[in-house]
């Protein structure tokens, strides 16, 4: 019912609806990322039998940010296996913003979820190395294996978060404190921050998103990135903590598994079917691309992609 052609011509309206926008503002307490351009929009989506569409600033340059997190979660998966990864990050929502300390110390001593930080940097620390160089290659060539290409790191946005993440510090320093992660915590916050560093445009976030909604196996080049088991273990979280305190908002209003970054990106994957990916760095207050908000409630609404539609309409 729903083909690629009536999926573009859709994107397409909502990208000249919500281009005049200019609600949200750009990330301020990473200092690097208050600069980036409001401007800028670009929307994409590439299903699972590899046909692509995209329109706006798709070649634009951004960071993944938080995007990243569920993409280590797989590869932390991929090398350890479930039972280890659940030892340390639970698999529960939080209700609380993405940067919160507050369950951690009062109540559960292990991150609720890899999407949260407390949950991402233990995750982190999970992807082992001689050394940080051989444990961002690793990371790096996790992307390159779900884009198709090299990625490289954007320095001033990884120095400007090293230098000011008094937060993520102290959630190490945490988990530290509960035995989660060993002692090497500035080694860990430089791999977390580089992950969140590496650039990306949003026609990659698409071919991430809909490397997931296949399956685990890169709808261009067929290469299986993860494993189907895995693939579904991520999506499940993306549904219902990608999105951090309004993950129940967004189940409402949306219905599809998606990850957010405070950079503007946003993904979302209809399994079986495609990934999405819009990018935009005016966010709200819960670390959200505010035009991507909007895309996406419109497009599942007219192409009713709700993972619990009935199919009917
Ligand atoms: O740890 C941080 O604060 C950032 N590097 C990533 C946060 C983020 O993208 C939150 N998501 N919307």
């Amino acid at each position: 019912m729903n083909n690629i052609e009536q999926i573009e011509k859709t994107l397409t309206e909502l990208y000249q609806k919500y281009l005049p926008s200019s609600e949200g503002h750009t990330a301020s307490y990473i200092p690097e990322l208050a600069k980036a351009d409001p401007k800028k929009f670009a929307i994409a989506a590439v299903t699972v039998d590899g046909k692509s569409f995209s329109i706006g600033d798709k070649e634009y340059l951004f960071t993944l940010q938080s995007v990243s997190k569920p993409f280590v979660y797989g590869l932390a998966l991929e090398t350890h296996g479930r039972e280890l990864v659940l030892s340390k990050v639970g698999v529960e929502p939080t209700g609380d913003a993405f940067n919160s300390i507050i369950e951690l110390e009062r109540q559960s001593h292990r991150p609720y979820n890899p999407m949260i930080n407390s949950g991402a940097i233990a995750i982190s620390s999970l992807i082992k190395g001689p050394n940080l160089n051989n444990r961002l290659q690793q990371i790096l060539n996790l992307f390159q294996s779900y884009s198709g290409h090299a990625h490289s790191i954007d320095e001033n946005v990884f120095n400007s978060e090293k230098k000011t993440a008094h937060r993520n510090r102290a959630i190490a320093n945490l988990l530290l404190h509960f035995d989660i992660i060993d002692h090497d915590i500035e080694e860990t916050l430089d791999l977390y921050f580089k992950q969140c560093s590496i650039l990306t445009d949003t026609v990659d976030l698409a071919t991430m998103a809909a490397t997931l909604a296949n399956g685990g196996i890169q709808p261009v080049h067929l290469n299986r990135v993860l494993s189907a088991d895995h693939a579904r273990d991520i999506l499940s979280l993306m549904f219902t903590c990608g999105m951090y305190d309004t993950a129940g908002e967004w189940a409402y209003t949306v219905g599809l598994p998606a990850k957010s970054g405070v950079s503007g990106g946003l993904i979302a994957v209809v399994p079986g079917v495609m990934g999405i990916a819009v990018y935009s760095p005016l966010i709200n207050d819960h670390g959200h691309s505010v035009r991507a908000l909007n895309v996406f409630r419109d497009l599942a609404k007219i192409h009713n992609l709700s993972v619990f539609s009935s199919g009917v309409r």
